[in-house]
């Protein structure tokens, strides 16, 4: 395992990171798991207060692993959707944090972002009406290390909020989205966190993939690629209506090309969810610098570099 800098936050962290947002309610499963990716090095996980029962498996799971560096995140909204209306307050924030000490096992959070910062009114609501305020006071008192946020996941290109946030200096770390199919960030968001020493974790490297639709294999890639096509955000033309489309990636799966495209950016990490020792194994296989060669890298530049929005 390779480990890059978080930031200026002095962690150094493993550039595949486990985003524990699904596969935790089987702990017979999920703690075996768990404990190969540590031992394949591993050492940062993302969780929420929101992701089901995460972060008490991860208690449960991580106790005599203090080293391992957990992420988690309180969500001042009313729900994940899109359009959610924003309820934050610094009171709310604090007793999240307390719950999540309490479900983690743990005596300080690493890292606390708010989770999903949506708009830019809504992250000016985050920094001034007292859940920026809560964060820094629960650093102060030690139940905190670092703060960040992350962006929303159903990311619209613009990214919006983290150039307003990274140059801030407010947060240490960021949350993002980058995949193949979304490449925006690469250019509006990477490099601005490398100039203010922010931590660049990236969310849904396969796009936040159903079995339907996604970076999780070839008919799902197609399809989402089909669904580009309908959104108006890629041509209805060769070669995006070819079967061929994907065969420049070969011997790569999707899903290794997919985490490969990630890893190569200067980013901290790539996050991704990883339900069983299987999955663990085809996903290492991705951490092989320099990840991917300079023409499939060019080409998926050149496919898919204008997608300026999201489509699952
Ligand atoms: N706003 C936010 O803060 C935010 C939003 C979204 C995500 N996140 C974080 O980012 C992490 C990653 O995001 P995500 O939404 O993409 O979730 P994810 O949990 O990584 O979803 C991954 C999907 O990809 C599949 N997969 C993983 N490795 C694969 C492989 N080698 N081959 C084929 N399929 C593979 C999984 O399928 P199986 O289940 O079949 O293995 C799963 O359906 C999340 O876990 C979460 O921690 C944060």
């Amino acid at each position: 395992m390779l480990y890059r800098s978080l930031g200026r936050t002095g962690l150094e962290i493993s550039e595949l990171a486990l985003g524990a947002a699904r596969g935790t309610e089987d702990r017979a499963q999920f703690i075996p798991t768990l404990h190969a990716i540590i031992h394949a090095g591993i050492n940062f996980v993302d969780t929420a207060e929101g992701y089901g029962d995460s972060e008490e498996a991860l208690g449960e799971a991580l106790v005599g692993h203090d080293d391992v560096i957990v992420e988690t995140k309180h969500c001042p909204y009313e729900s994940y959707a899109v359009g959610a209306k924003f309820v934050g307050t610094g009171e709310k924030l604090t007793a999240a944090a307390e719950q999540s000490l309490r479900r983690l096992r743990r005596d300080r959070l690493d890292i606390l972002l708010g989770h999903g910062l949506r708009t830019v009114e809504s992250l000016d609501r985050f920094m001034n009406d007292g859940c920026y305020d809560a964060m820094v006071k629960l650093r102060e008192q030690g139940k905190v290390r670092f703060l960040g946020i992350s962006e929303l996941s159903e990311g619209d290109g613009t990214h919006e909020v983290l150039k307003k946030a990274v140059p801030s200096g407010a947060f240490d770390v960021v949350m993002l989205t980058i995949n193949f199919l979304l490449q925006t960030a690469i250019d509006a968001v990477v490099p601005l966190c490398r100039e203010h020493g922010v931590g660049t974790v990236v969310m849904m490297p396969l796009n936040q993939a159903s079995r339907e639709s996604g970076l999780v294999s070839l008919p799902a890639a197609t399809e989402c690629v089909r669904r580009h096509i309908a959104e108006g955000n890629l041509p209805a033309e060769p070669p995006y209506t070819e079967a061929e489309l994907f065969d420049f990636l070969k011997p790569y799966s999707i899903p290794e090309a997919g985490l490969r495209f990630v890893l190569k950016q200067d980013v901290s990490a790539c996050c991704v969810g990883m339900r069983t020792v299987e999955r663990l194994e085809e996903n290492l296989k991705a951490v092989a610098p320099p990840y991917m060669d300079e023409a499939r890298y060019a080409r998926l530049i050149e496919l898919f570099g204008r997608i300026q929005q999201q489509v699952r």
